[in-house]
């Protein structure tokens, strides 16, 4: 029935005598204009990228942080002739990015302000030129690319590499692009599942730490250990160490696709992890996380998902776009999430809301008893 009515809502707005009509017409106007506008932004998105990619570049926004600056001020700044700084805070204030006040004055947009608050949103926007430079062919990277991509090459694990006890500069460019952002993660994760009846956490993929780290901070009785390739372990024992969380917080180097995970712990979690692989890794990670487990024991499963309400631009379109050009995982809809969890042996899989589920989704189940 649905597919019906869709077909028939199809061919009327495919007739260009319906446009010229709900372009006329009073109560449709602002429908047509607003669908038309949607569907410019969709044209235009990749200017708009790289008009933010200007501004956090150039360090415009910083600049406007503290207080509006007049234009040859912003212009000085930035190191641009005055006719193109012009075009520059034009373009981004049309964008939300920053906002025209009075006398020839420039301050910051909602969106600007949203960045300038937030050092992963600008740590990711410099990332999205390697993804962007990628997707500049996007049947190639449909069709499976022959060459490795940049996003690829920025991801060594993907590939089966980073396997070594050195840390290469790939580790610590992916260590620091997480970093950035595992703290805004870490909080909504807490804010959603209660910590406090686990004993001992291993948290598997943990990068540099902030998540465990978090924990130890949000309850002194919390401890656990932290399981990662062994150059990005010793990379988040130090950090550790330099919180001086080290005697609550332990790491172990490993892969886990390959070694015996340490055993034994009340919960596991899995933070950003299980998208990054394909079907047949990731039911062999589950299989062996339910096998580590505690009888009884819990998986917690967080990462952006499919099918949840209002993910579908960041987990279908952004992170199925961005995994495929990755070349290994891909976004999941908790239900998939819970057949995988099921095959490996879990039970009692159930959904945990989160404040930001744009940012965040959570599954969660029990090992058996
Ligand atoms: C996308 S990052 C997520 C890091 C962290 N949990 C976060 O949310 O910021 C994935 C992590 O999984 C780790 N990883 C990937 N493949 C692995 C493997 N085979 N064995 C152990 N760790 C692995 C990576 O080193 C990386 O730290």
């Amino acid at each position: 029935m649905r597919d019906h009515l869709l077909a028939i809502r199809d061919r009327i707005l495919l007739s260009t005598r319906f446009q010229r009509l709900a372009a006329a017409f009073p109560l449709t106007r602002p429908i047509a204009n607003a669908q038309a506008q949607k569907a410019f932004d969709l044209c235009a998105g990749f200017v708009y990228s790289q008009i933010t990619l200007a501004c956090v570049r150039l360090g415009v926004l910083d600049a406007v942080r503290d207080g509006v600056l007049s234009i040859d001020v912003l212009a000085a700044r930035a190191g641009l002739p005055l006719a193109r700084a012009r075009v520059l805070v034009n373009a981004a204030a049309a964008i939300g990015l920053l906002s025209l006040r009075s006398r020839d004055r420039i301050g910051l947009g909602m969106k600007g302000a949203a960045i300038v608050a937030n050092p992963a949103i600008s740590a990711l926007i410099e990332h999205h030129a390697l993804l962007y430079d990628d997707l500049s062919d996007p049947v190639a990277v449909l069709r499976g690319r022959e060459d490795s991509g940049r996003i690829r090459r920025f991801w060594p694990y993907a590939a089966g590499g980073a396997r070594g006890a050195e840390e290469t500069q790939e580790i610590k460019a992916y260590c620091e692009l997480m970093g950035h952002s595992q703290e805004l993660i870490s909080n909504d994760i807490i804010a959603a599942v209660s910590f406090a009846g686990f004993g001992r956490v291993l948290d598997i993929g943990g990068g540099d730490g902030t998540f465990l780290a978090a924990l130890a901070r949000s309850s002194s009785s919390f401890s656990g250990c932290l399981f990662d390739l062994p150059a990005v372990a010793d990379r988040a024992g130090r950090n550790f160490e330099a919180a001086g969380l080290s005697d609550r917080c332990e790491v172990v180097g490993g892969d886990f696709l390959v070694d015996q995970m340490p055993s034994g712990f009340d919960a596991a979690t899995l933070v950003r992890v299980l998208h990054d692989h394909d079907d047949g890794d990731a039911a062999r990670l589950l299989s062996s996380v339910c096998r580590g487990l505690q009888p009884g024991g819990t998986v917690i499963i967080a990462e952006p998902m499919s099918g949840m309400a209002g993910t579908a631009t960041v987990a279908d379109a952004y992170f199925g776009f961005y995994l495929m050009a990755m070349g290994s995982g891909r976004p999941r809809r908790p239900d998939e999430i819970s057949s995988l969890l099921i095959a490996a042996g879990f039970r009692d899989v159930r959904i945990v809301r989160t404040r930001r589920p744009l940012l965040v989704c959570i599954v969660i189940a029990q090992s058996p008893k």
